[in-house]
């Protein structure tokens, strides 16, 4: 991993994922997104690793792609670019572990994406979020059209795409593009708290709670249901329910062990 690009701490479960090229605000060039691509790879595959924390250095989370390698780039490029972006959010949208954005400062064009990758957004009061591609005269290619409507509905997912112009943290919250705002001491501490009591429940509950909300929100209601009971007949069948169920009975804190 480029150790230089981003730094990859883990601490009771939480792997915390820290971009660091605040001279630039954390602007996602190919050397970062390949970093980025490794560290979310190798937090779903370590067993030591319950949740991800994603968060960047200095005053931006990340201020978009990197503007300087847009400029010269092919229509076969950018198409390949974009593809190979897009896969690397997938990384964090479909970990079977919650992922978490720690939104430090600006989120703009591909970070906002980035962050809209994530399960959950936490935001410090100081936090900008936006889509300004089309100030430079392209479209979001990271998945921005996207996730946004889906988040947002799609009359204010239009506003931002196409005025361009970067809201602030409260105004993400009130159209639901976060989940909380926090202020910028706190950031850190009430993210790793959020993630710290997701990993207490069962780890293959989380996993398919993940899965069936992915899964199942564009697919037509009975399907998306029918998923839902298979997950639901499937986690009868584990160790993990026996366990959770117990537990309750028992009036005891319940131990599970993803089996
Ligand atoms: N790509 C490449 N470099 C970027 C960048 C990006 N997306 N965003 C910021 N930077 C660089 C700036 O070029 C500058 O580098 P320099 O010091 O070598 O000149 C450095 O980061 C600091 O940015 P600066 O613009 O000086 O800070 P600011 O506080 O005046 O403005 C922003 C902050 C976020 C409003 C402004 O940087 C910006 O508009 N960035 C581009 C946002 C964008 O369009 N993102 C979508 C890209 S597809």
């Amino acid at each position: 991993m480029a150790d230089s690009l981003l730094t990859f701490d883990v601490s009771d479960r939480i792997a915390t994922i820290t971009l660091q090229r605040p001279e630039k605000l954390n602007a996602l060039n190919d050397a970062v997104m390949e970093a980025l691509a490794a560290a979310i790879t190798e937090a779903r595959e370590r067993a030591d690793v319950g949740a991800v924390l994603l968060t960047g250095a200095g005053r931006a989370f990340v201020a978009g792609a990197d503007i300087s390698e847009l400029v010269d780039q092919s229509a076969a490029e950018g198409k390949a670019r974009a593809e190979r972006g897009q896969r690397t959010f997938r990384l964090f949208e479909t970990s079977p572990k919650p992922t978490l954005a720690a939104v430090n400062g600006f989120a703009l064009g591909g970070g906002c994406e980035l962050a809209m990758a994530c399960h959950v957004r936490i935001a410090s009061e100081s936090a900008k979020f936006g889509q300004p591609e089309v100030k430079l005269g392209i479209v979001p290619g990271y998945g921005g059209t996207q996730r946004l409507p889906r988040l947002v509905g799609k009359g204010r997912a239009l506003q931002l795409l196409l005025g361009g112009e970067p809201i602030d943290a409260q105004e993400a919250w009130r159209i639901g593009l976060v989940n909380r705002v926090v202020p910028a001491g706190e950031l850190i501490t009430v993210s790793r708290a959020l993630l710290a009591s997701m990993i207490q429940h069962g780890p293959l509950a989380l996993a398919h709670c993940i899965e069936a909300v992915d899964r199942g929100l564009d697919m037509p209601l009975d399907d998306a249901i029918a998923l839902e009971a298979g997950y639901f007949g499937l986690l009868s069948a584990t160790n993990d329910t026996v366990e959770g169920m117990r537990a309750f009975l028992e009036k005891r804190a319940p131990k599970f062990t993803g089996t």
